[in-house]
């Protein structure tokens, strides 16, 4: 049985294909030079102390934006966990195009991404609080709404260019359930449905899940 994680992370489950491209990544089959810039400063310490070294030898390092490297129908699972924010829509279509072109007929495939919905939501709430003097002293949601799209201020000291370098963590678009949904039919998937942290039909999503607080999990079937 084949099993495909696609943007992985240091989330590498042994008999998974874990593919992720993080520069991170490739940077842990050279542990020296990853320890040396760590020691002079370019390789900042939260980045140095993610334990790609400990995953690396489970991790095809490989841009998932490139054709998947599987035969048609070869598939049976993909998982893919806070990735697709990542990549700009077009991008993110010819991925799903691609996962709809390896999976089995009947195969699976199971997004997590930050819901843009429950974000929305959780914004309006928390200013509503704030209008009705019941929320946080000295706290804007604008802030942390904007941030999730990448516009917002930088709170920590890697410089702006190193971190999209080092992880392409930037978020290029968002979705809620139903654009998601949208996307997937688009690749000719059916049956997309909204499942709960840790539960659903896809194995393994006990272990390989995370970020309950404001992820949306859908599971959508090629026919
Ligand atoms: C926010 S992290 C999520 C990691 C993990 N899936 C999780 O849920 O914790 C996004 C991951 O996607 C990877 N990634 C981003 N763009 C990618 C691309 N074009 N090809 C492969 N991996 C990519 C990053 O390197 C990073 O490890």
């Amino acid at each position: 049985m084949k099993k495909v994680n696609l943007g992985s992370g240091t989330t590498c489950l042994d008999d998974w294909v874990n593919i992720d491209s993080s520069f991170n990544a490739r940077l842990a089959k050279c542990p020296r030079l990853r320890y040396l810039l760590f020691k002079i400063g370019i390789l900042p310490k939260e980045y140095y102390e993610m334990p790609w070294s400990e995953h690396i030898h489970k991790v095809m390092v490989r841009d998932v934006r490139k054709k998947l490297p599987f035969d048609d129908e070869s598939v049976d699972f993909i998982y893919s966990s806070h990735l697709i924010e990542h990549l700009r829509k077009d991008e993110a279509e010819k991925v799903l195009r691609e996962c709809f072109r390896v999976l089995k007929r009947d195969g699976l495939i199971r997004l997590i991404i930050p819901d843009l919905e429950l974000m929305a939501r959780n914004y309006l709430k928390e200013i509503g609080e704030i209008r009705n003097n019941k929320g946080k002293k000295n706290y804007l949601p604008s802030e942390r709404f904007l941030d999730i799209f990448g516009v917002g201020v930088e709170r920590t000291k890697t410089p702006f260019i190193l971190k999209i370098f080092l992880s392409g963590s930037r978020h290029r678009w968002m979705y809620d359930s139903i654009s998601l949904t949208a996307l997937l039919e688009s690749c000719g998937f059916v049956d997309a449905q909204k499942r709960s942290y840790k539960e659903g039909e896809l194995p393994d999503s006990d272990l390989l899940d995370n970020r309950p607080e404001h992820s949306l999990y859908l599971e959508a079937r090629k026919p």
